[in-house]
């Protein structure tokens, strides 16, 4: 193998630049050539591609986002589309390729690698934590303390009005944001897609505190509790909204509610989420020149794990219900 490409797709994540940076050097290091594929699986369709040297890749290890763009791209959902990328990657000299994202980055991955002889290794980016066979996703660790940090604040303001606060945080289809920083931020309650809504227990919970002397509450809820709604503007609201009227109307207690939205997917990563992001990055180079493909690299127990993409696609990465328990407990 001589030559590999690395890209980053679906939702950036803290730490992907740090991972992009191991994937060039550790590449550079064993003598490949490695090109940068900008703008996810739409650039290698579109052969944007750009050699990165050592240099390129300077003073990124800190910085949030992608330096090589992230992009949504149905056609790579088609396998003409695909088919054109692997035309592309050829053309180029590219054998293998490094895949930071998320799930759905994964299943382009794992298509790719069947459908041709390129070498595919996916690493798993993402602020959701919901990608199976490792502990956590480069991101999680930043978001989470970004989420706190948020609590933090709004904990302030909550404790001066003697206010009760719904704050939303992402995950679409998973409630580890929610889960673990709630768990950390000591919210009373955590509401997750993975635990049916039983807005009278949210309710019951906030109305003993209050009578235990309990001035001020944080519920924490995660974006996919409960269907979205369109409102008459044509927007997509958020179901916190909802909530934070209900709770409101049923515990007659003086309620606000705060969307943190995107400002948790940006920022300077973490040290954990860099440190994991440089140990797989530089693994996945190893993996593709020991000629393997089709496989995602994860931390299990501090070690480097490989598992097939398949795998870690068809496995629902479970929520520990024993750390809901614990943040229930904790917060009475
Ligand atoms: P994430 O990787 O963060 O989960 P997405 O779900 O948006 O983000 O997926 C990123 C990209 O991966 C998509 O825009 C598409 O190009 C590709 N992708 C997603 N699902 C599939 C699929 N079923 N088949 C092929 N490619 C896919
Ligand atoms: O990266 C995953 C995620 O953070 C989800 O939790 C969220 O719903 C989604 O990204 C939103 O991303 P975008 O606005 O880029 O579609």
């Amino acid at each position: 193998m001589e030559t590999i490409g690395v890209l980053t797709s679906g939702g950036d994540a803290p730490g992907m630049n740090a991972a992009v940076r191991a994937v060039v050097r550790k590449g550079i290091y064993e003598g490949l050539k490695v090109i940068g594929i900008r703008r996810g699986y739409a650039g290698m369709i579109e052969s944007d591609f750009e050699v990165l040297e050592r240099r390129s890749v300077a003073d990124i290890v800190h910085r949030g986002g992608t330096v090589l763009g992230s992009a949504r791209c149905e056609e790579f959902k088609t396998k003409e589309g695909r088919a054109e990328a692997v035309r592309q990657l050829k053309y180029a000299g590219i054998e293998g390729v490094v895949v930071i994202g998320g799930d759905g980055s994964f299943k382009g991955a794992q298509l790719l690698s069947e459908e041709s002889d390129i070498g595919v290794i996916g690493i798993p980016g993402t602020i959701d934590n919901d990608i199976a066979c490792t502990d956590t996703t480069i991101g999680f660790d930043t978001a989470m303390n970004t989420i706190l940090d948020a609590i933090n604040r709004i904990r302030d303001t909550a404790t001066s009005h003697e206010r009760t606060f719904v704050i939303e945080v992402m995950g679409r289809h998973s409630g580890f944001l929610a889960l673990m920083s709630g768990l950390g931020g000591g919210a009373e309650s955590i509401l997750i897609p993975e635990v049916e809504l039983d807005i009278d227990k949210v309710c019951q919970k906030l109305k003993d505190g209050y009578e235990r002397g309990k001035l001020h509450s944080i519920i924490l809820v995660a974006e996919g509790v409960g269907d979205n709604f369109e409102t008459d503007r044509g927007l997509h609201e958020s179901k916190a909204f909802i909530l934070g009227e209900k709770i409101s109307e049923c515990t007659g207690l003086e309620t606000r509610v705060t969307v943190l939205g995107h400002l948790q997917r940006g920022g300077a990563p973490t040290a954990q989420d860099r440190i994991m992001a440089s140990r797989l990055g530089a693994a996945a180079v190893e993996y593709l020149l020991a000629g393997e493909t089709n496989q995602m690299l994860g931390i299990v127990h501090d070690q480097v794990k490989p598992s097939s993409l398949l795998e870690s696609l068809e496995t629902e990465k479970e929520i520990n219900q024993e750390i809901l328990e614990l943040a229930n407990i904790l917060s009475m």
